[in-house]
């Protein structure tokens, strides 16, 4: 006997293929008889009538089952769970006025079943699956993850996914149409330098030597340029072993593009051509052109942040002058020692009390990292300004200077706070996110935000390593006013780099190249990098370089983060089909996991886990 759970009510699909799916019919097909197949939402028996609400892809139908109308059927019907698997024959009807649902698309009709097949049935599942919200329980990520088949029966995870597609298409032929040529790039290549960890993949023909998976194809799109491809473009993979975050995958996707002979507003063209294609074919929306832009300087200044968010005000000013010797012993330290005052305007809230003043405090210490807030209130009845420092030791002139400044007037609050630069824009950009999230400031509606954040700095300084690193990577060009200011003041010199950034995410960055080597070489020396270790690193572009490389440029987009605003998802992981946990896993699959001592040996390869099982302990070592 079969352990199927509920075995002989399996029948076989005598009804032939399906005549619509479960999204499909409206009034119009009054009277039809119809085939319909999916998966059983809900059942409920009352009356002496079995409703079931069938599922697929394209929505839910409301099926039912009459004892007059066929009795087995109305049996087996009875007897049916969520997520069986079945195939109806019936005729469609129209509900009656009061039993119509204006939230379903099909909501308007019924299919009286007059025939039934079981074509499989379900166990019952490790949490409920249905299409109805409300049915659905706040289930853990890890169960979720788990069972991804199941979670995916979601119908807005399969919008998602189907939104994904759609992106997809109109990529490649807006790309076509452009006159780009879509290249595949090695998965097994040499390290790139994107500034994250790498994956690795052992060789088993040469001992002791690795594969790394792409950070990004940076280096074999700038080749393909040298090759003449002329325009290059690629949907692809990329592997950055990171932390996670909401927006950050350690495995992604990248619209990656690269331009011979481009020029910095060619590349903004394109995207913004390809930005209007995809808000047109996905949303149906008109974007504006072309997108506002930002130097770096100014996003920081204002923003506190490389990618703001631009859909509401909050501004941050620098008050570091209104504070000039005021007396006030912690703002003049920090002044002193070259730090900044920083402030933000925030209208209407000059009414707060006592008790969320103190939240927020507690909020900027604890959560952003600043030393401390000050803040004035200017209440709405006009009565006098209240300073969280008192008057004794902050003169009120400063603080008007500070409110005059900000622009704020009765009934307003001004933040303040103050530390070392650029930490405390930082810091000020995070309590500016804070309060338009606290103050709901983006409705769900308000119109999406792009700009091009333009003019980075070449270089960071990095406090671990005491040296500079790229603040993209080492092909990036410097800016050609900055040159000179290559070996005598690196720091300060400016890049021919861009970020696009929407609503606040930074959806794609790139770069016009150096194509000269002896600027390649001047950067390397400004990067610590010494002939030797750039010839280890990327010899084979320096060579090609070599040959005759065209001036060339390009972009990368996030593409996960791009479907997942566009579906207005919260994280990477409702966009992408099998993603991994916030702990770099894969629970479905069980990985990563433990392989047969035979596989290592083959590869050269012994491990060593320490006892604690600890990943940041876990260290591979070679043998042979
Ligand atoms: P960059 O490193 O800025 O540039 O990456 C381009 C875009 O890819 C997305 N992205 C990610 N998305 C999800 N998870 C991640 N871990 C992740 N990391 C990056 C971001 C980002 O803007 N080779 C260069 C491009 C170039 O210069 O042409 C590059 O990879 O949206």
């Amino acid at each position: 006997m079969s352990d199927q759970p509920r075995a002989d009510l399996i029948s076989a699909d005598t009804h032939g293929p399906r005549t619509h799916t479960c999204g499909d019919l409206r009034r119009d097909d009054n009277g039809d008889d119809v085939v319909l197949k999916g998966w059983v939402d809900t059942r409920r028996d009352h009356g002496g009538l079995v409703f079931i609400d069938l599922r697929d892809r394209h929505g839910l139908t409301q099926v039912v089952f009459s004892p007059q109308d066929n009795e087995d059927a109305y049996e087996a019907a009875g007897r049916l769970r969520s997520e069986d698997v079945i195939s109806i024959r019936g005729t469609v009807r129209p509900r009656d006025d009061e039993a119509v649902n204006s939230n379903l698309p099909t909501g308007a009709i019924e299919v009286r079943g007059t025939e039934l097949a079981v074509l499989n049935t379900s166990e019952p599942t490790p949490f409920v699956v249905s299409a109805h919200e409300e049915r659905r329980q706040d289930v853990g990520e890890e169960l979720r993850m788990k069972y991804r088949y199941l979670d995916l029966r979601r119908p807005d995870l399969q919008d998602n996914l189907v939104t994904r597609h759609d992106l997809y298409q109109s990529t490649r032929g807006f790309f076509d149409e452009h006159d780009f040529v879509e290249v595949e790039t090695p998965v097994l290549m040499k390290s790139t330098p994107e500034g994250a960890r790498d994956f690795l993949v052992p060789s088993r023909l040469h001992p002791g030597q690795f594969y790394a998976l792409p950070q990004s194809p940076q280096t074999y799109k700038q080749i393909l340029m040298v090759s003449g491809l002329d325009r290059y473009f690629q949907i692809v993979k990329c592997f950055r072993d990171e932390d996670l975050r909401a927006d950050r995958q350690p495995e992604f996707t990248q619209i990656d593009v690269e331009m011979a002979f481009a020029t910095e507003e060619q590349v903004y063209e394109l995207m913004e051509g390809l930005m209007e294609r995809l808000w047109k074919d996905l949303q149906d929306v008109e974007l504006e052109t072309p997108f506002p832009r930002m130097s770096y300087d100014e996003a920081i200044r204002t923003y506190g942040t490389d990618k703001p968010d631009t859909r509401f005000g909050l501004k941050l000013h620098d008050v570091s002058e209104c504070f000039e010797d005021s007396g006030f012993r912690v703002f003049d330290g920090i002044l002193e020692r070259g730090g900044k005052i920083v402030a933000i305007n925030v209208p209407g809230e000059g009414d707060r009390g006592r008790g969320a003043m103190d939240r927020l405090d507690e909020h900027v210490r604890k959560e952003i990292g600043a030393g401390g807030l000050v803040y004035f209130q200017l209440p709405s009845d006009g009565s006098e300004i209240h300073s969280s420092v008192k008057k004794s030791i902050l003169p009120p002139e400063h603080i008007n200077a500070a409110i005059d400044a900000v622009g704020a007037e009765t009934g307003d609050l001004v933040l303040v706070l103050a530390g070392s630069a650029p930490d405390v824009y930082e810091q000020a950009g995070d309590l500016r996110l804070h309060m338009a999230d606290d103050l709901d400031l983006v409705s769900d509606d308000a119109p999406d935000h792009f700009l091009w954040v333009t003019d980075f700095p070449l270089l960071e300084w990095d406090e671990e390593a005491q040296r500079h690193v790229p603040m993209h990577h080492p092909f990036t060009s410097p800016h050609p006013d900055d040159l000179d200011k290559l070996e005598s003041d690196p720091g300060d010199v400016r890049s021919r780099a861009y970020d696009l950034v929407l609503n606040g995410h930074e959806i794609g960055g790139g770069s016009i190249r150096i194509h000269n080597r002896e600027i390649q070489q001047r950067a390397f020396r400004a990067l610590g990098i010494d002939a030797e270790e750039a010839k280890q690193r990327f010899g084979f572009l320096l060579d090609a370089f070599r040959y005759g490389a065209p001036p060339h440029g390009g972009i990368a987009l996030g593409l996960d983060r791009l479907v997942m605003l566009i579906a207005g998802a919260d994280s990477l992981r409702e966009v992408i089909a099998f993603p991994k946990t916030q702990s770099a896993k894969e629970p479905m699959v069980d990985s990563p996991d433990t392989v047969d001592a035979e596989q290592l040996d083959a590869l050269h390869i012994d491990t060593v886990v320490p006892e604690d099982g600890q990943p940041e302990d876990a260290s591979v070592a070679e043998t042979s």
